[in-house]
């Protein structure tokens, strides 16, 4: 991270904690729905089916870095698959780097080549070993493995949202990031109880064991992008939901927080780490704040 973001971000945070600011510094935009896949514990493919068109996309990033939202998530639907006449995925990451956006990442399955080097981290989702992850995923492990085996940078983050098909394949990601050329880390997540999967949420020990295996990872020196701080908020879900730093659009819809906002009891289930890590962060949790600052640096 260049050193004049870090201020900035710096800054953005003591301004949050001291005077409990909700102003928005992370935006995610959803540049489509469609998904190649149809993994069993998504519930957000293929609702409209709709690609965005490019101005709209461009509209809602200006909208956005109005709002004073610097770090810029791309997520769908599968992002790859978005496109608007000469314009492609990729163009969308440099143009938001160009208006200003310091972080922008990139959320993917990973099934499309991967080119994309001016983004800071592409989220790449791995939910499992080959058996796990293709018994979510379809049969998809072997093509991804390819993909970033070929991909033209090393910024790719595994991305994998641990429910009851894949719980006891954490290490064997954490080892896959820590082994593979082109990949930087793993960052994980939870599953949220949508209503139509309810049955794959984790229950509470699965949580605890869950976190004593990353824990234990980090320790023997695997590369991960969450904080060990929030573990124990994330697995009794104590910690303050939504974040009030975190907006979502979707086709000029403004979300605070997540798209899932508007799911009755959701929030109290949340299993995403992001708004444990930013909520206690901005409620000014020391340990949150550190560890945050040191891994933040590490990756980004
Ligand atoms: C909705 S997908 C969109 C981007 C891309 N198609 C992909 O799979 O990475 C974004 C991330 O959300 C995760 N996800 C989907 N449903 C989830 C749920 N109910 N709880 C937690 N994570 C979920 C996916 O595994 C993926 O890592
Ligand atoms: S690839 Fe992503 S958007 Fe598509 S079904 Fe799977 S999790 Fe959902
Ligand atoms: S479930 Fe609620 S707290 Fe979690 S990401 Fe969605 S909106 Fe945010």
């Amino acid at each position: 991270m260049k050193l004049s973001s870090f201020v900035y971000f710096a800054g953005f945070g003591i301004r949050a904690v001291l005077f409990r600011k909700k102003d928005p510094i992370l935006g995610t935009i959803i540049v489509t729905d469609r998904c190649n896949l149809k993994c069993r514990h998504c519930s957000v493919n293929n609702i409209t089916g709709i690609i965005h068109p490019y101005r709209q996309i461009r509209n809602e990033m200006e909208y956005l870095y109005a709002m004073g939202v610097r770090i810029l998530f791309f997520c769908g639907g599968e992002t790859f698959l978005w496109e608007d006449g000469e314009k492609r995925l990729r163009d969308l990451v440099i143009e938001a780097k160009q208006m200003g956006f310091l972080i922008v990442n990139v959320v993917t399955n990973g099934t499309f080549p991967i080119d994309l080097p001016e983004a800071d981290l592409i989220l790449l989702s791995l939910d499992g070993d080959r058996k796990r992850h293709n018994r979510i995923r379809g049969d998809t492990y072997d093509l991804i493995m390819e993909n970033i085996r070929r991909a033209s940078s090393d910024n790719i983050c595994f991305y994998m949202a641990v429910n009851r098909l894949n719980q006891d394949a954490v290490r064997e990601v954490c080892r896959t990031a820590r082994d593979m050329e082109h990949v930087r880390a793993v960052s994980f997540n939870f599953h949220t109880p949508y209503p139509d999967t309810k049955e794959l949420a984790l229950g509470r020990d699965e949580k605890a064991a869950c976190c004593q295996v990353i824990t234990h990872m980090m320790q023997e020196g695997a590369p991960v992008f969450n904080l060990k701080s929030a573990f124990p908020y994330l697995i009794d879900n104590r910690f303050p939901t939504p974040c009030h730093q975190c907006v979502v659009m979707e086709n000029g819809k403004l979300s605070v927080c997540g798209r899932c906002i508007e799911t009755a009891g959701l929030c109290e289930a949340c299993g995403y780490f992001f708004v444990a890590e930013y909520t206690l962060l901005f409620q000014g949790n020391i340990r949150v704040i550190l560890e945050m600052l040191r891994t933040y640096l590490k990756y980004i």
